[in-house]
C-alpha cells in the first residue's frame, strides 16, 4: 500500500518543515509546499529521502486562490489524494501600535494565515471525499489569538482568532464524516519568523515572562502536530493543543 499523502503548507523552513521530517518518518508522503524558496524546499526533500522517506516540494502561493487549486489537482494526478493537511504557512510583518496597522497589511495577513487555509481546506475535503479518506487537517495557529499580542501584530493575532473559530465550526460540520480538523496553537518558538517581525532575539527576550522560561523549538510544535494527525487522536476534533511552555 502506499503512503498516505500529507500535504504541508510553507514547509520551507521553521515549523513546516519540522513537521515535514517528523511526518516522513512516521511514513507519510510528504507535500513540502514553499511559497518563494524553492532552494530550501529541494534540499529538504533530498534529506527527507536520504532518510528512507518520501517527500516532493510543490510551490503555491496561499494568497492566491488559482495557485492553491492547481497545487491540490497535481497533488491528485501525480501521486493520489491528500488524507493529511496541515495549514502550517502563515506570515506576520513588523511589529508596530494597532494605529499604525494599514489595511494593505491586514488584506496580506489575512489572506494568508485566514483565506489560504480556508481554501486549502475546501481542497482538502473535496479529496477526502471523492475517495471516502477519513482524513485530518491540522492549523498551525498562535497562542495570540489568546493573548491579542499587544503593540506587536494585533492583526496578525486577530487572524489566528478567525483560524481558530473556523477549526471549530469546520471540526463539527465535518465531524459525523469522520474528517478531523484540530489546532496547534505555539507560543514563542526559535524560528526565523521573529527576524520578519523585525526581531530575531524576540522569543530570548520573551523567555522570562513564559512559566517554563524558555523559548520552544520546532520539533516539540511538530510533535503535537503529528499526534493530531494520527489514529492516535482519533476521538478528537474541534481540540486545541497549546505548544506555549504553561503561557
Ligand atoms: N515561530 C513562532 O514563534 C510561532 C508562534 C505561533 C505560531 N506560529 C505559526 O506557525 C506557523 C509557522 O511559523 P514559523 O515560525 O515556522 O514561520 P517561518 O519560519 O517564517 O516560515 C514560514 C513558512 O511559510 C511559508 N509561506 C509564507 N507565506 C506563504 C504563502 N503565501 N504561500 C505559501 N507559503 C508561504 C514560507 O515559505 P517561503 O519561505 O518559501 O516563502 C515559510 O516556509 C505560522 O502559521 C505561524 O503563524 C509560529
Amino acid at each position: 500500500m502506499s503512503n498516505p499523502i500529507l500535504l504541508i503548507t510553507g514547509a520551507s523552513r521553521g515549523i513546516g518543515a519540522a513537521t515535514a521530517k517528523l511526518a516522513a518518518q512516521h511514513g507519510y508522503h510528504v507535500i513540502v509546499n514553499y511559497r518563494t524558496e524553492a532552494q530550501l524546499a529541494e534540499k529538504l526533500v533530498n534529506e527527507i529521502r536520504q532518510h528512507g522517506g518520501q517527500a516532493n516540494a510543490m510551490q503555491a502561493d496561499m494568497r492566491d486562490e488559482a495557485s492553491i487549486v492547481a497545487l491540490f489537482d497535481q497533488i491528485l494526478e501525480n501521486w493520489g489524494p491528500v488524507c493529511g493537511l496541515v495549514n502550517n504557512a502563515g506570515i506576520l510583518e513588523t511589529q508596530k501600535s494597532f494605529s499604525e496597522l494599514s489595511l494593505e497589511r491586514w488584506q496580506r495577513i489575512f489572506s494568508t494565515n485566514v483565506f489560504g487555509p480556508m481554501l486549502c481546506c475546501q481542497q482538502a475535503i473535496k479529496h477526502m471525499r471523492q475517495h471516502q479518506l477519513k482524513g485530518s487537517i491540522v492549523n498551525v495557529s498562535s497562542l495570540a489569538s489568546v493573548v491579542g499580542a499587544p503593540h506587536e501584530y494585533v492583526d496578525y493575532a486577530a487572524s489566528k482568532g478567525a483560524l481558530d473559530t473556523m477549526s471549530k465550526g469546520l471540526a463539527k460540520e465535518l465531524a459525523a464524516e469522520g474528517i478531523r480538523v484540530n489546532t496547534v496553537r505555539p507560543g514563542f518558538i526559535y524560528t526565523e519568523m521573529h527576524a520578519d517581525g523585525g526581531e530575531a532575539n524576540r522569543v530570548d527576550r520573551l523567555a522570562p515572562i513564559i512559566p517554563m522560561q524558555r523559548g520552544g523549538q520546532a520539533t516539540e510544535v511538530a510533535e503535537a502536530i503529528l499526534w493530531l494527525l494520527s489514529d492516535k487522536a482519533s476521538y478528537s476534533t474541534g481540540s486545541f493543543i497549546d505548544v506555549a511552555g504553561g503561557r
